[in-house]
């Protein structure tokens, strides 16, 4: 920096874990150029608008978040607007156009050089727009600071090559490319040193890690994670079916950190739809895999994405869709309402189904759902489960699922099925009440739609470190 005074950054991230992940290490790269993070935008000399461009929604967001800084950047012109991530990547200079005081617009590939052109928008008085695609991956240098946490991101691969016919994430995070299984171990090793016990491996596409670098192969990779000393746990996501090897369903039995979950989005039930998708799998073929899984793991939990209202669907399709929902039983579901894409081939396609009709669809799947959501968690009630502690409790005091004790301080820790469980610190064996990070049994004494409430029942001593 020119000036050696300490500087504050307000980063505001939309999107998927990967942008969680890269906003991570955008505060990391920042800090290190002196800007600290703060909480509250006014105090920001410098604002980073990490974005999405999934879906029309997505994408309005981040207008309507940079509208409203029009009167801070009015008061405060030497206040530096940074537009990064997917909408900046699709967009460019248009953002500029549309709202002049955004300072920088830095592309998915530019995150590393944010410092860089941060420092040129203040010397040179001049926007910046860097939005190149790189063609090979770049890795971060500074992993040196990372937030006290017990679960984290680590991604795997950049950039998908499926097209489904629906997505923007090939166009604007580019070709699909791997990091090295070293890269990725090291990372996930100093991670467990500054204190993560679990870590979920993200790419689009998991189960194409490494092939076209011919680095070794999505479950190699598991097993070598696997070996890494203080990881308990490891998740990942995303899992294309179409590629979903016997391979990584064995995984699940094989490897002890693996968690019993597994997010494997089917989008349609219609072979139809599927096919106008550019899916590359049936409905059945989707069944034979879930069938797979639970032969290895009958506890594994499943969840999925459904997109309602895809050009074409009717109500023949749509009923293919709840059906499929039905047959798997999922555990959980995220469901959206198909939107338009700029590159996305689907916004051409004919026969679009009205926005009314796509409510009511989505409005349907959430509802067939939440039968399955409450009687899968019912069903634990009874059973003890371990649960890694990740913090207090969220939301304290719930008052709707609490009825004796609504004001009771409570931890909040993950099954390895990925539900989430609240306990209460009563009745405590040991003296030692931090429990963040230990993992502990708990006896699942009541459901709700979105959480389990337990009663611990062994909790392990903290770890010994060296006083
Ligand atoms: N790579 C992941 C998906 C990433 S996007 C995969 O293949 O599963 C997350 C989800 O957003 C998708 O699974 C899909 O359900 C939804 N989605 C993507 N594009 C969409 C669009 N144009 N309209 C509505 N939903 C969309
Ligand atoms: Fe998008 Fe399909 Fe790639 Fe997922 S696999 S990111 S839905 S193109
Ligand atoms: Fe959105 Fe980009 Fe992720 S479009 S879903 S932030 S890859």
């Amino acid at each position: 920096m020119n000036d050696n005074s300490l500087k504050n950054m307000y980063i505001h991230t939309i999107g998927c874990q990967m942008n969680v992940y890269d906003s991570e290490r955008i505060a990391r790269d920042m800090k290190a150029a002196g800007y600290d993070l703060t909480q509250s935008v006014s105090a920001a000399d410098l604002i980073v608008l990490n974005t999405c461009a999934i879906r029309e929604k997505a994408e309005q967001k981040v207008f309507s978040f940079l509208g409203r800084l029009a009167d801070l950047k009015k008061k405060k012109p030497e206040l530096i607007i940074a537009v990064g991530g997917c909408v900046a990547q699709q967009e460019g200079r248009k953002i500029i156009s549309r709202i002049p005081y955004v300072d920088v617009v830095f592309g998915t590939s530019a995150i590393g050089r944010l410092p860089n052109l941060v420092r040129q928008a203040k010397s040179r008085r001049r926007r910046i727009v860097d939005v190149e695609l790189a063609e090979k991956i770049e890795e971060a240098e500074n992993t040196a600071e990372y937030p006290d946490a017990v679960t984290g991101f680590v991604t795997i691969m950049q950039g998908c090559d499926n097209y489904c016919s629906y997505c923007v994430v090939p166009y604007v995070r580019g070709r699909e490319m791997s990091r090295t299984p070293e890269n990725i171990i090291a990372e996930i090793r100093s991670l467990v040193s500054m204190g993560l016990r679990e870590v979920t491996l993200l790419g689009q596409n998991v189960n194409s890690y490494g092939k076209k670098e011919k680095l070794c192969s999505f479950p190699d990779l598991l097993a070598r994670i696997n070996e890494i000393e203080g990881i308990r746990r490891i998740r990942f996501t995303t899992s294309h079916p179409k590629d979903l090897s016997d391979e990584l369903i064995h995984a699940f039995r094989d490897l002890d950190k693996l968690c019993g979950h597994i997010h494997l989005p089917v989008q349609s039930g219609s072979d139809h739809i599927l096919k106008l998708m550019n899916r590359k799998y049936s409905g059945e073929q989707y069944l034979e895999k879930v069938v797979g899984l639970r032969k290895i793991n009958p506890e594994i939990a499943i969840t999925s994405d459904i997109i309602v209202g895809f050009p074409g669907e009717t109500e023949s399709d749509f009923n293919d869709t709840l059906n499929l929902i039905r047959r798997v039983a999922y555990d959980g579901l995220f469901a959206f309402k198909y939107s338009d894409r700029p590159n996305a081939p689907a916004a051409c396609f004919p026969d679009k189904v009205p926005e009314e009709k796509k409510k009511e669809r989505l409005q349907t799947v959430l509802d067939v759902q939440a039968v399955f959501t409450l009687d899968k968690n019912e069903a634990m009630v009874g059973k003890t489960e371990e649960i890694l502690v990740e913090g207090p409790s969220r939301k304290q005091p719930d008052v709707n699922e609490n009825t004796e004790s609504d004001s009771e301080f409570q931890w909040s820790g993950r099954t390895s099925a990925n539900k989430i469980v609240n306990f209460s610190e009563e009745g405590q064996i040991f003296c030692d009440r931090n429990f963040k990070g230990r993992m502990i049994r708990v006896r699942i004494d009541r459901a709700f739609p979105h959480s389990l409430r337990g009663t611990p029942v062994y909790i392990e001593p903290p770890e010994c470190k060296p006083s």
